[in-house]
């Protein structure tokens, strides 16, 4: 007889239901499939009214971010073999469910957009100049950073967002971080603003649960440790290099 897992996945529909409910499918068990690959075979042949959302299926685009027993995981990358058992697929934590395993991105989106995760140039340099070259050293100064691919799974893992859902949090820093440690960016003094704001770095209480759920290695908690340290070293400067008559 074939092998199956059992999958046990929360429904909800804002519109028909007053509660998420839990509902489990028997789906067949092969050893290279992952996470995903049950929960496309139940959309598949099972219950075509399940809704989510993945599309690369390589750990790329970063959409397919679930609770797998609780815990965030890219669901195209989590193998279905360490769950044998069978196992509980929740939507992201921390975020409002707009139907089954999709949840509203919206509050991420505005603020990935506020810490301007893009170059910031005082002055374009004209195009037939080339392009702004770098070396291998400078880009390792990010590349770490760079590695985000925006699956808000920090978000989820993160406690201090679970209760303070106004935190900036770990993927908006840890990008702020990379284009401030870009040679080629000028935005620096732009995003602090945000970034010291009373909703930014300061909120973090160093649990490091973002770095753990990251599958990027990005280390969040580290981008978020290194951008306090700089500010505080900013703001000492700053006041360092302040004509004695002007300190308050
Ligand atoms: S489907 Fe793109 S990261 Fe999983």
């Amino acid at each position: 007889m074939a092998e199956t897992v059992e999958v046990t996945v929360q429904r909800y529909n804002p519109e028909t239901d007053s509660a998420p409910r839990l509902q489990t499918y028997e789906v067949p068990y092969k050893d290279d499939w992952v996470v995903l690959d049950a929960i496309l075979y139940i959309k598949d042949h099972l219950d075509a009214t399940l809704s989510y959302r993945w599309s690369c299926r390589m750990g790329i685009c970063g959409s397919c971010g679930m609770n797998v027993d609780g815990h965030p995981k890219l669901t195209c990358s989590a193998h279905l073999r360490e769950y044998r058992r069978g196992f509980t697929v929740e939507p992201l934590s921390n975020f409002p469910v707009i139907r089954d395993l999709v949840v509203d991105i919206d509050d991420f989106m505005a603020k990935l957009k506020s810490v301007k995760p893009w170059i910031v140039r005082e002055l374009e340099q004209p195009l037939g100049d080339g392009e702004y070259l770098q070396s291998n050293n400078q880009i390792d100064h990010y590349r770490q950073f760079s590695q985000c691919i925006n699956c808000m799974l920090c978000y989820a893992a993160c406690p201090v967002y679970g209760m303070e859902p106004e935190f900036l949090g770990p993927a908006a820093i840890a990008l702020a971080r990379r284009y401030n440690l870009d040679s080629r960016d000028e935005g620096t003094v732009e995003r602090v603003n945000v970034l010291a704001a009373s909703e930014g770095i300061w909120e973090c209480s160093c649990i490091g649960e973002c770095s753990v759920a990251c599958p990027k290695g990005v280390d969040p908690a580290k981008a978020i440790q290194q951008t306090k340290f700089d500010t505080v070293n900013g703001a000492i400067m700053s006041t360092m290099l302040m004509p004695f008559g002007n300190r308050r």
